[in-house]
């Protein structure tokens, strides 16, 4: 698909807001809750994030100070990595990607937003749009990959990681990874996502491509990957390539998940798409992996989020 970029402002804004969020889900606002009478207890799966309520009477105070000390927010390190917008750093403050993760889903991470768009661990779905819906990443970089399209910029920390994804392709035989749409402005989501609307009506569209606001391509964050040998595959036959399987076990090493899975359809709502790249930074795409994590809405304990709500 050729692609040509509109302008940003164009279109209006969507009307559709998400929640303001801290960190502020269901699940992350029920830990709050919670976290006044309990310890949050780390665990390593979505399904058993809830702390266990323990009553206050039944809580040592010895307890409760090792959990004041262990407030990641309060940590000097934080601040200063969360002020600097040094998202590495931030995670190394909370201890690594695991903990990162385990501190957000139990709701210990007030200072931590999952819809900030500036942040590799922004959130993006049907339920969560940007916000501003019109956003625009600060830097992008061209994809040092062969491109297939003109929308061939990134984030730079992205540029960098995908271009060490594609050498690393290379050196071990698998042969040439090149891309075809890296950041896409709210214009060109327009423009990109109205095309499949009147080439395949609303439901199919809905099911492949994000309406304008709502996709991770305006982030700077996300690309689509495509595997070149002589020339360059498209997208739908990505899957079924040696890069494609190869992209599948390896892109997290360099800081991406897979983002949308066949077996994570009913919880983001999109069919599979093996070639749809989401940066999420090396320490989070581990943490990510070794959990065995399928969307990034279990990862952080959100709910799904098949459908948008109007
Ligand atoms: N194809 C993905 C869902 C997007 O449009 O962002
Ligand atoms: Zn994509």
């Amino acid at each position: 698909m050729t692609v040509s970029p509109l302008a940003q402002h164009a279109a209006p804004r969507s009307p559709i807001r998400g929640p303001a969020l801290p960190v502020g889900l269901a699940v992350a606002a029920l830990g709050m809750l919670f976290s006044i009478a309990s310890t949050p207890v780390p665990s390593s799966s979505a399904a058993d994030a809830l702390p266990e309520p323990v009553a206050v009477a039944q809580v040592p105070a010895v307890q409760l100070d090792a959990a004041e000390a262990a407030d990641p927010c309060a940590d000097p390190a934080v601040q200063q990595a969360i002020a600097d917008g040094d998202d590495a750093a931030t995670i190394a403050g909370f201890g690594g990607g695991a903990a990162f993760r385990e501190a957000v889903v139990a709701g210990n991470a007030p200072c931590i937003s999952l819809t900030d768009p500036a942040r590799v661990w922004v959130v993006v779905n049907k339920s969560l749009p940007l916000d501003p819906s019109d956003y625009e990443p600060p830097a992008l970089d061209a994809v040092p990959l062969q491109m297939t399209t003109l929308s061939g910029r990134v984030r730079p920390d992205v540029a960098a990681a995908v271009g060490a994804m594609a050498e690393a392709a290379s050196a071990a035989g698998i042969g040439r990874i090149g891309a075809n749409n890296g950041y896409r402005s709210y214009g060109l989501q327009v423009s990109t996502y109205d095309s499949h609307v009147r080439d395949q009506g609303q439901d199919r569209a809905d099911a492949g491509s994000a309406r304008p606001g709502y996709s991770e391509h305006q982030t700077g964050l996300a690309l689509d990957v495509v595997a070149c040998d002589a020339g360059c595959g498209g997208l739908d036959s990505f899957g079924g390539t040696g890069q494609g399987q190869w992209v599948a076990e390896h892109a997290w090493e360099y800081g991406f998940i897979v983002r949308y899975e066949e077996s994570g359809t009913a919880v983001t709502g999109y069919g599979a798409e093996p070639w749809h790249l989401r940066y999420v930074g090396a320490d989070l795409a581990r943490a990510y992996h070794e959990g065995g994590f399928h969307t990034l809405e279990a990862f952080f304990g959100l709910p799904a989020a098949p459908d948008y709500a109007h």
